[in-house]
């Protein structure tokens, strides 16, 4: 792997599986044939086709990227012919007709590769459907896996599968450890367009369809993305972006009427301020008809929203909804409503019962194009939390999932974490609301989420690219991007089947992908051990968010505490403590609630208990905590060691970059060791069964 703009797109020109497919692929990869409905002359193949153009241009920018292979392109229309030794690239539909074939429904944006004796066949569901089986193919050949006279078919399991950017229009980004923008310097739109596409590849090639592309917070009210000032040169970005299948959202400042000083008030039930959206997005989509909507933060950590104006979520919404309507546009609202100027003294507050208290009583009262944006857990992306109470409970109105692909709490692509590890988990999770109550059974596209009763309509996570020239920071974080788009599109795949797809794209089948593989999937469990115990949380460094802090946050206005005192730690949030429990499912609401069954890896975000408490191990927590400080200590010294043991076998930058990193890891799990063990003893006076140096 080198430093390239391309990533996961790696040179090989060998290839590698089967013999006979190889050589007989060979030929049949010389020449790309593109169907297209009727029979277009090329000038209107570009125009009235563009993602279908570009899923064959990117299949020949694949073969010459990762095999040196060139291969030429022909268009064809869809009357009738016979196979020849070519790649053909087309709709199912039209596929089918064209050689009286039956290639089989798979449903929206999904794929059916074809590999027979004499040709490759790429049919598409639709137009995006032929630009992810093209990538898929290329995945497929570069792994070794596309066999022989084979038939492989798949869609993905929800319609929307968004990145969210955190990027300020001066260029920073809030929780980016990337370096600056893609998109945005000095209060302008100002990119390299090649680094954009490079980047829209990267999204596609992985079946992300949407992306926001400012900060949610957005308060520079007077500097608004969706004013005319700006919206020529957000036009151009979605050009760019267009034939990549993606859409773009922006997010939005809900007191824009007034802030743009336009009206004295941002009320969602006065008319003049529906009037005034509806007329904005009458503008906005002068710009850009297919702009997939608004993403809003709203009353929220300080942003504006209905609640100003004794309004609810609901009016909120619905009033943008209306405006976006006419458009084809949806309002994604945010859950990350919480009272963020609580007194610490104030035990009848409890912060992981904000999104479920704020939206479950709103849950059928938003329009159809409204839907709801949830944190996959209560508190906000800690390395360990339950997932949050909500799903399952939204039965009448749609909703996504927010991940957090940029580790703000997960060790900002200083500290190695593969964040598919708890992916997996989260998705796993049983709801306990029915029969087929698991996250990944709620994922829903088309006419299947309605039989299903699920509304979960697809995932939306936190982008940790910026404009470093191995777009994540840290190398090995490309791993999350990556896991993240092969989750959108399959929420069942296991955290290593994607490390194992990703570190052999990367890296190709060798001593170097095993020990990545390797590293990825022991990075999750090694920062754990060395940071918050047991589910407690938080910890951190006030503000950024890096390093040790263990009461950081505890006397603070945020809600993030554990209430530690000499004997005890956790809260207690069993219904006879902030009943939290009791937003859950009845099955799991005694689950948690019950010490014996509660999983050990959340126990002090359920339970207040003693140090003395005796855990499944038949250790004290006390020497438990102790015990897994020591041990993700030396969790990072084995990464290391690992990395070591593969010098000179990749690229020497890509090597040492890395090696950098993984040195400040272990500086870092040596503070966090160190800092809460002096912690615990100075609270407790007790020490370490196993005599080993704890810092007074
Ligand atoms: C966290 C994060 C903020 C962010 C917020 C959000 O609190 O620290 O930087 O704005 O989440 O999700 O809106």
């Amino acid at each position: 792997m080198t430093n390239e703009y391309d990533c996961w797109f790696q040179d090989r020109r060998s290839f590698t599986g089967n013999e006979t497919l190889k050589a007989g692929l060979r030929e049949i990869l010389r020449t790309v044939t593109a169907i297209v409905p009727g029979s277009l002359p090329g000038e209107a193949f570009e125009e009235r086709t563009a993602i279908l153009r570009q899923a064959a241009m990117e299949f020949l920018w694949g073969l010459k990227k990762c095999y040196n292979l060139s291969a030429s392109l022909s268009v064809s229309g869809e009357e009738s012919a016979s196979i020849s030794n070519t790649v053909y690239i087309g709709l199912r539909s039209n596929l089918n007709k064209k050689f009286s074939l039956n290639l089989p429904a798979v449903g929206a944006e999904g794929f059916v590769i074809k590999v027979t004796k004499t040709a490759l066949i790429i049919a598409g569901e639709d137009e995006r459907g032929c630009l992810y089986g093209v990538y898929r193919c290329l995945a497929l050949l570069a792994l070794g896996k596309l066999a022989a006279e084979t038939e492989i078919a798949e869609a993905p399991a929800a319609p929307i599968r968004m990145i969210n950017h955190w990027d300020n229009i001066d260029g920073s980004i809030e929780r980016g450890y990337a370096g600056r923008s893609l998109f945005f310097n000095n209060d302008r739109l100002d990119y390299d367009p090649q680094r954009i596409a490079d980047y829209a590849r990267l999204l596609a090639s992985v079946g992300i369809n949407r992306i926001s592309i400012n900060n949610v917070n957005v308060r520079r009210a007077a500097k608004l993305l969706i004013t005319e000032e700006y919206l020529g040169d957000v036009a151009k970005l979605a050009a760019i972006f267009r034939p990549f299948g993606i859409r773009l959202m922006l997010s939005i400042n809900f007191s824009a009427p007034y802030g743009l000083k336009d009206l004295d008030t941002a009320d969602p039930l006065d008319a003049r301020v529906a009037e005034w959206w509806k007329k904005r997005a009458d503008l906005i989509y002068r710009y850009i008809p297919d702009l997939a909507g608004f993403l809003v933060k709203a009353d929220s950590e300080g942003e504006p929203g209905p609640f100003q104006y004794g309004r609810t979520h609901g009016d909120g919404a619905n009033m943008l909804a209306a405006a976006l309507k006419p458009h084809n546009g949806e309002v994604i609202w945010r859950c990350f409503v919480y009272n963020s100027a609580q007194d610490w003294r104030d035990r009848s507050v409890d912060r992981v019962r904000a999104a479920y208290d704020n939206f479950k009583p709103l849950d059928g009262s938003f329009a159809d194009n409204v839907l709801l944006q949830v944190k996959w857990g209560p508190m906000d992306f800690q390395l360990r939390e339950p997932v949050t109470p909500l799903f399952g409970a939204l039965k009448k109105t749609r909703h996504l999932m927010e991940l957090q692909i940029t580790q703000e709490y997960t060790g900002q692509q200083i500290d190695l974490c593969y964040l598919p590890y708890i992916w997996e988990d989260i998705m796993n999770f049983d709801t306990a609301h029915s029969e087929h109550g698991k996250i990944k059974e709620l994922f829903g596209s088309g006419d299947r989420h309605l039989l299903q009763g699920g509304l979960l309509q697809g995932l939306a996570a936190i982008s940790n690219v910026g404009l470093d020239g191995n777009w994540t920071g840290h190398t090995l974080a490309q791993a999350n991007l990556y896991g993240y788009g092969r989750l959108c599109w399959d929420p069942s795949l296991s955290a290593a089947a994607i490390a194992a797809e990703w570190t052999g794209l990367s890296f190709g089948s060798g001593k170097a992908a095993d020990a990545v593989n390797e590293m990825l999937l022991k990075s999750y469990p090694a920062l754990e051990k060395y940071s918050a115990p047991f589910g407690a949380g938080g910890m951190i460094t006030p503000h950024s968010h890096y390093g040790p802090n263990v009461e950081g946050y505890e006397y603070d206005r945020w809600g993030d505490y554990h209430r530690i005192t000499w004997d005890r730690i956790g809260i207690d949030r069993s219904p006879q403590g902030t009943g939290y429990v009791t937003q859950y499912a009845p099955k799991n609401a005694a689950r948690f609630a019950d010490l014996a069954q509660c999983p050990e890896n959340l126990l002090l975000f359920f339970h207040r208990l003693p140090y003395d408490y005796k855990m499944k191990n038949g250790q004290t927590l006390l020497q438990n905590i102790y015990d897994t400080r020591f041990e993700g200590y030396e969790a990072v010294e084995e990464l290391i060691k690992i990395w070591e043991s593969i010098k000179g076998t990749l690229n020497a930058d890509v090597y040492e970059s890395v090696y950098a990193r993984l040195k400040r890891q272990l500086a870092n799990a040596r503070e966090w060791r160190d800092v809460l063990n002096t912690y615990f003893w100075r609270k407790t006076g007790i020490g370490d069964a196993k005599g080993r140096t704890i810092y007074e």
